[in-house]
């Protein structure tokens, strides 16, 4: 019989104590994690964080960073993400990446690679400026991209370009620790092996599980000997992967021009029920018939008394142009972190075309464009 010893019961009764309506009355205003804190960086008695172990530079454009999260986290199934939140020059940024990490790594462990964009404000940050030791704020992992929890598939197909590669190399790692003995296609497309953030060990895992039948394309600087496949992706690439899209699931996650090739595909087979995917940049907005009337009217925000003339972009661009820094993340409509409300007026969510007019309800600033004059609680 388990036993649990003194030690193991030492961190729960610290925890209790410091979660206690003493101890919240005696660290007020602060709280209890402002002190904590001081001397255990990743430590909140609510909130996700995760200590930085460990960074490496795989490729010359990305960063994977080796994560502890705190006894908070409560665990991903592979292809979920999670929003990463970090401070560059005193203002707190959060953007979503997918843990490229097993569901099984030891001690809890994750890691996610982050492809460095070269105009964004994130990505380069986490590959410049990250070290070990440094404590970054962490959400539960969210998302339906990700393997069946119940039953893992007896085939699968996974397609990836780019960065595109971390949930599905989580998916892959998941499925090889848990000895899985179905087929498993991973299709990846990138510049060159150089650009390949996971080259070795995807060539590592398929060389160990016969199971596991790895397919290289490289559009820039590849050779015969190293690609699998040729030119971009195609029918004849699924042929190759030698497994059944009408059973298989497949999942693709990689730049727009893959995304819509393999969907392309998947639809005029009829096997689009079977196809999951991911994208980590805003699909194109949805064309308005009425936009030449759109950028007209003023947005007025309530809470910080600005105002400024509407320009036709969406409220959050509007709002960092008028100089506001309202929360934002995936800024594509996926984390919710620009949620807001909106007092009065018309907005129009570029992803689907829809109109609303509803007062005070609450909208997502970053897919929401105003459609004449708007207020916002910011
Ligand atoms: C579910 C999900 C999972 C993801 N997983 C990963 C992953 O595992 N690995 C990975 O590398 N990436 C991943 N991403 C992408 C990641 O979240 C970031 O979008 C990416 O790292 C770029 O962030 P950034 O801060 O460097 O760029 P940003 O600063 O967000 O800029 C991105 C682009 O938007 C433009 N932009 C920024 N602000 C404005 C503005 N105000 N007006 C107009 N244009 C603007 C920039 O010029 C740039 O072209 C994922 C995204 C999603 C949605
Ligand atoms: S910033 Fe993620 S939903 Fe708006």
């Amino acid at each position: 019989m388990f036993t649990e010893t003194a030690t193991a019961r030492r961190p729960r009764l610290a925890r209790r104590l410091l979660g206690s309506p003493l101890a919240q009355a005696l660290t007020t205003p602060h709280g209890v994690d402002r002190y904590v804190e001081l001397v255990k960086p990743a430590f909140s008695l609510r909130d996700v964080r995760a200590e930085v172990i460990a960074v490496r530079r795989p490729t010359p454009a990305a960063v994977t960073l080796t994560l502890r999260p705190n006894e908070n986290w409560q665990g991903f199934r592979a292809g979920q993400h999670v929003l990463l939140s970090v401070e560059i020059d005193g203002v707190r940024h959060t953007r979503p990446y997918s843990p490229a990490s097993s569901e099984h790594a030891p001690d809890g462990l994750i890691e996610l690679t982050a492809h460095a964009r070269p105009d964004g404000r994130v990505s380069p940050h986490l590959r410049a400026a990250l070290a070990p030791g440094e404590v970054v704020g962490l959400s539960q992992a969210a998302g339906d991209f990700a393997l069946p929890a119940a039953a893992r598939p007896p085939e699968l197909l996974l397609i990836s370009g780019g960065s595109g590669i971390t949930p599905l190399m989580s998916m892959l790692r998941t499925l090889c620790d848990e000895g899985h003995d179905g087929r498993i296609a991973f299709l990846h497309y990138a510049r060159s092996e150089r650009h390949v953030a996971y080259a070795a060990e995807l060539r590592a895992l398929a060389d160990a599980h016969p199971n596991v039948r790895l397919l290289r394309g490289f559009s820039a600087g590849g050779t015969l000997a190293a690609a699998e496949l040729d030119g971009r992706f195609s029918r004849d690439h699924v042929h190759a992967a030698r497994v059944d899209p009408a059973v298989a699931p497949a999942y693709v996650c990689g730049p727009t021009a893959l995304v819509d090739a393999v969907r392309e595909l998947w639809v005029d087979d009829g096997h689009e029920t079977r196809l999951h995917v991911e994208q980590f940049a805003a699909p194109a907005p949805v064309a308005d018939p009425g936009a030449a009337g759109i950028a007209s009217g003023a947005i007025r925000f309530a809470r910080s008394g600005a105002q400024t003339a509407n320009s036709g972009g969406t409220l959050l661009d509007q709002a960092e142009a008028a100089g506001l820094t309202p929360q934002s993340g995936c800024r594509m409509g996926i984390c919710h972190t620009c949620s807001c409300r909106k007092l009065e007026g018309a907005v129009r969510d570029v992803r689907t075309g829809v109109v609303s007019t509803a007062p005070d309800e609450q909208i997502q600033i970053c897919v929401n464009v105003p459609v004449g004059d708007v207020t916002l609680d910011i």
